[in-house]
């Protein structure tokens, strides 16, 4: 074979890695909305940056007779590349090659990327959009799948790891993405779920369509698996993106910061305004996040999920900072099960990727109720204690209204380990609201007008941040119009924290 020949070999080869399944696959895919995985991966990274690794890499199985048919790369397109000039690894499952289904040899490219990532210290996307096992491989496709979750699980807290639902995803594969940091799908065109609607259906007898089941806007309101939803497969990539600039490269890095044009030194009056005088009045604790954050621009995390707290990422003085605040126009701010198991993971994120947290607390307690309390609520309310009071990350905390009860410790106080604490001249922090706490004082023993003048000496005693303030529990009463410079200068005051726990195996998070 001479030089030529070989060229044009090396060419043929390469084309027929990048038609993957061939033209017909592709052109379905499309009609679906959806893309290929080399269309995806481009779409992602920065453009030109892409190298892909083991782009010939073939199966190795024989059984069924699908040795009769080999596609280099074999169902998985892997490689590195950028994102805002920052090194990430990619694998994207190729649903024209056997149904983006994982075989022995799929399974071993993406646990490659998975090693270099951890090595080079840089974040891995997964972008999946598979059947699942592949059948015809049997045991070794499953212990592909293991192998992926074994490097899920060492790599977490050392590199980011995202992962964007695309397409199907069932069975147990969907157990590396519930492993990584974030998910993303894409609404109405990705799935997840455990066991299909068919078998629900045999074993519950429970008629149910894949959408309810697994779709996007289930998991975002429901079960709070996905992190992120966009409209279709260019915008949930694109919020990869966004996210990715929010966010270190590794464990032993600082979140890269951003050239910050609102001036630091702020001040907003229009927030002296936001929480009303009326103490059981709602309002939107994100007009005051909006307000105090750099330009306004706020990358929430599980938006529509559990939105009695508040979690998300943005910028203060061009750093990032992870946010954390209870909303009082949902469910009065309460803590729950749900919120309190999605913000704790959002705190032990921030905390392994050294993403200073600031916390916004208007919270008026635990919600009571059977529900709550048989659901668990003790050992779930618990988690968001012990990921506040485990994160070493500077801690800046500012009481606007309510501090009640349990709620007041778990919400990054003085007493776990905050750094600052402000209140507003406008927080009531004590054991429990007004009412409540003289119908537990007096039972029914005063009359309407004696039980009107005791809660207001209740209210003039304790609904006020001076009793803490004068303990030391919170260090300053700030004006709400001073919010952001406030909350600014804490962050360059604690930017050198040096804070760790006593070396030991691991805690006991109570799971
Ligand atoms: C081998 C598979 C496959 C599988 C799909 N294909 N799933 N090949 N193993 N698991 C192949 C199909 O034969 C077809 O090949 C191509 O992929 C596209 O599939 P279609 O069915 O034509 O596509 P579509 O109608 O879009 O349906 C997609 C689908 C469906 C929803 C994913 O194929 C499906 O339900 N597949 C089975 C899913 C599943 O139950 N997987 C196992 C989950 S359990 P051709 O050659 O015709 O193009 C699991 C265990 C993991 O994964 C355990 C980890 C611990």
């Amino acid at each position: 074979m001479d030089l030529k020949a070989k060229f044009t070999q090396f060419e043929q080869i390469n084309l027929e890695a990048e038609l993957g399944g061939g033209v017909e696959k592709i052109e379905k895919l499309h009609h679906a909305g959806r893309k290929t995985a080399r269309e995806r991966i481009n779409q992602l990274l920065d453009r030109g940056t892409f190298n892909e690794i083991d782009k010939l890499v073939t199966h190795r199985a024989t059984d069924f007779g699908i040795d009769k048919t080999k596609i280099p790369g074999d169902g998985v397109v892997t490689g590195y590349g950028k994102i805002h000039g920052r090194l990430v690894y990619v694998f994207a499952q190729d649903f024209t090659v056997f149904g983006g289904t994982l075989s022995r040899s799929n399974a071993d490219k993406i646990v490659k990327i998975q090693e270099m990532a951890v090595k080079m210290g840089a974040p891995v996307i997964g972008l999946n959009d598979s059947g699942g096992a592949r059948i015809q491989e049997g045991v070794q496709s499953l212990a592909g799948y293991a192998d992926i979750f074994f490097q899920n699980v060492l790599s977490s807290g050392v590199v980011p790891q995202i992962s964007a639902i695309l397409g199907p995803c069932a069975g147990g594969a969907v157990y590396s993405p519930a492993l990584t940091d974030f998910i993303f799908m894409v609404d109405k065109s990705s799935h997840m779920f455990v066991t299909g609607p068919e078998v629900i259906k045999t074993v519950t007898h429970e008629d149910v369509t894949k959408e309810e089941l697994g779709g996007a806007v289930t998991h975002s309101t429901k079960s709070g698996v996905a992190h992120f939803t966009g409209a279709n497969e260019e915008q949930t990539l694109m919020m990869v993106r966004e996210l990715l600039s929010f966010i270190p490269s590794n464990n032993m890095e600082d979140a890269p910061a951003q050239v910050c044009t609102d001036p630091v030194n702020r001040i907003d009056t229009s927030l002296n305004e936001v929480v009303p005088v009326d103490p059981n009045k709602p309002y939107d604790m994100k007009e005051i996040i909006h307000r105090i954050i750099d330009d306004e621009h706020f990358l929430e995390v599980q938006e529509q999920y559990a939105k009695n707290i508040i979690i998300g990422f943005a910028r203060m003085g061009g750093k990032s900072v992870g946010i954390v605040a209870n909303q009082p126009a949902h469910l009065a701010g309460v803590l729950d099960i749900n919120s309190s198991i999605k913000a704790a993971r959002f705190v032990r994120f921030c905390d392994a990727f050294n993403i200073p947290l600031v916390t916004l607390v208007d919270v008026p307690g635990f919600l009571p109720g059977t529900n709550q309390e048989f659901g668990g609520i003790i050992k779930h309310g618990a988690k968001l204690l012990y990921a506040f009071a485990e994160a070493t990350v500077p801690k800046i905390t500012l009481i606007t209204r309510k501090a009640y009860g349990g709620a007041y410790d778990v919400m990054s106080s003085k007493h776990i380990g905050a750094d600052v604490n402000y209140a507003f001249p406008t927080a009531e922090i004590a054991v429990m609201g007004p009412e409540g706490a003289i119908n537990i004082l007096h039972r029914n023993k005063l009359s309407d007008e004696e039980k009107a003048q005791a809660v207001q000496d209740y209210r003039d005693a304790f609904a006020n941040p001076y009793k803490a303030a004068s303990l030391g529990y919170v260090d300053e009463i700030i004006l709400p119009q001073n919010s952001r410079a406030k909350i600014i200068q804490a962050l360059e005051m604690t930017q050198n924290k040096r804070k760790s726990n006593l070396p030991r195996k691991h805690g006991n998070i109570p799971l």
